[in-house]
């Protein structure tokens, strides 16, 4: 997105808060160079799918829940090719490439737990075929901050639940990336499905006009929620808030903004800029975006050490500590002991234009065994503030792509 350098996070897993573990923290940035693979690939490859949810009025569904490992990702179930395999892939907002690691893979693949995919062993698949490259593959390495993944495009038939589970529907032609090399381990999933708004993303290649999710508790990794693509998608009723998409500018069109124009903690307006979250439409830069593959918001600096600085000041009774080591976030108390309640907090408000998203205290802040911190941080210069999953906890939210709205709602993901 920005005209030069590393560009944008997708990923963002942190363990140590999540899962007590020790501090594996695997941060995502996808590179400038990649967007260029993605879009030469979009000009170059030759497919073939006449598949429109938009105008067939039909519905898909996928199970998403939260990574078994607790590390930050939501995982949605997958099925590809025929015999149908299923396979988890962590649900991203903030890349296009759907992407699953293929046999044979040599040493460069990461332990997944489901069985690899074969391409031989599906009567559906076919090789993508790109004019400008060697062989006519179509070969890609789409990065991520601090991963990667590299293979040839392919096509394939993917298998969705459909209007009832007794009743799937089958996509032919949906094409994906057969990774035969990357970097290490992925949340424990077995590849990655973008959703973004880019040519190659699953909401493109459905033609799906609108998707919705919930994101199940945090800490809940039992509770399965349904990820709808299609008409059924919607949101309705009491509590909904509906805030219009900021057009996305040439160097990004991945990516899903939105106008954040203030925030509050409890009845408190911070003393934000009011351009803090402003995207520049002449070179990419700034903005914020909703991204379901980043686990902790990412802010601006300028609104960051605001809320950092109301956080800290409402917090009278416990000592801060430094866990940034093991957290990767800034700001953590100590607690007592490890079975102490934090103090009571209230909500901190996120007002988009036309609509306020309020979040209770246990959707910015993380308890783990005693470390009570902030569940936000100070953005990556030249990257955009990202509005993390962490904070999409529990709420319903609709991305409408041809009306141009987010739309969301509070909700209890983990009982639906
Ligand atoms: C893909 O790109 C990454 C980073 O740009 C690099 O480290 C990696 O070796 C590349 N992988 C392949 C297979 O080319
Ligand atoms: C991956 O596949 C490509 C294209 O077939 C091949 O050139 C490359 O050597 C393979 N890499 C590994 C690590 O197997
Ligand atoms: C990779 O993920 C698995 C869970 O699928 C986990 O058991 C293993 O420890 C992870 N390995 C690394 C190097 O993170
Ligand atoms: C999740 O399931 C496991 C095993 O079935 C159970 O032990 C655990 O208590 C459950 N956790 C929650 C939060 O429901
Ligand atoms: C937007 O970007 C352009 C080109 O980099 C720059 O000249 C301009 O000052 C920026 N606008 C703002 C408000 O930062
Ligand atoms: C953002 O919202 C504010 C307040 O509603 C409005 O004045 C401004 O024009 C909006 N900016 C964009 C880029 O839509």
């Amino acid at each position: 997105m920005a005209s030069s350098l590393v560009v944008l996070i997708s990923l963002v897993a942190c363990a140590a808060l999540a899962s007590g573990a020790a501090g594996a923290r695997v941060e995502l940035t996808r590179a400038h160079s990649s967007r260029h693979v993605g879009d030469a690939l979009r000009r170059d490859m030759h497919r073939h799918s006449a598949w429109r949810l938009a105008t067939s009025g039909d519905t898909v569904s996928a199970p998403t829940m939260k990574d078994p490992a607790n590390l930050g990702e939501y995982l949605m179930t997958l099925a590809i090719g025929t015999p149908p395999r299923s396979y988890p892939a962590i649900a991203d907002t903030g890349s296009d490439l759907i992407w699953t690691q293929c046999a044979p893979c040599s040493d460069q693949c990461f332990q997944q737990p489901t069985p690899l995919y074969n391409p031989a062993s599906s009567t559906t698949f076919s090789p993508a075929t790109c004019d400008t490259s060697p062989g006519n593959l179509c070969s890609y390495n789409y990065t991520y901050g601090l991963g990667w993944t590299a293979g040839i495009l392919g096509l394939e038939t993917f298998t969705f639940g459909g209007s009832s589970p007794a009743n799937p529907t089958r996509v032919p032609g949906i094409a994906f990336g057969c990774s035969n090399a990357s970097s290490d381990n992925w949340s424990g999933s077995s590849g990655l499905v973008g959703l973004g708004r880019g040519s190659l993303s699953l909401v493109t290649q459905l033609g799906a006009d609108k998707f919705s999710y919930c994101l199940t508790p945090f800490q809940d990794t039992n509770s399965t929620s349904t990820l709808l693509l299609g008409p059924s998608a919607s949101l309705n009723g009491r509590g909904v808030g509906s805030t219009p998409f900021v057009t996305s500018p040439a160097q990004a069109l991945t990516h899903y903004y939105v106008n954040l124009t203030g925030i509050s903690l409890g009845t408190t307006a911070l003393s934000i800029p009011a351009d803090a979250f402003a995207l520049n439409d002449t070179d990419g830069t700034g903005g914020i975006i909703i991204d379901s593959g980043t686990t902790f918001t990412y802010m601006v600096d300028a609104a960051y050490q605001q809320v950092r600085a109301a956080v800290l000041s409402l917090v009278t009774t416990l000592p801060t500590t430094d866990a940034s080591a093991t957290t990767g976030l800034d700001l953590c108390f100590a607690l007592p002991s490890s079975t102490s309640a934090p103090p009571a907090m209230p909500s901190m408000t996120l007002h988009f234009d036309g609509a306020d998203m309020v979040l209770p205290a246990d959707s910015y802040m993380i308890l783990d065994a005693g470390l009570w911190c902030l569940a936000m941080q100070t953005n990556i210069p030249g990257l955009p503030s990202i509005l993390g999953n962490y904070q999409q906890q529990n709420m319903h939210i609709l991305y409408d792509v041809g009306q141009q709205t987010l739309s969301f709602a509070p909700a209890n993901c983990g009982t639906f």
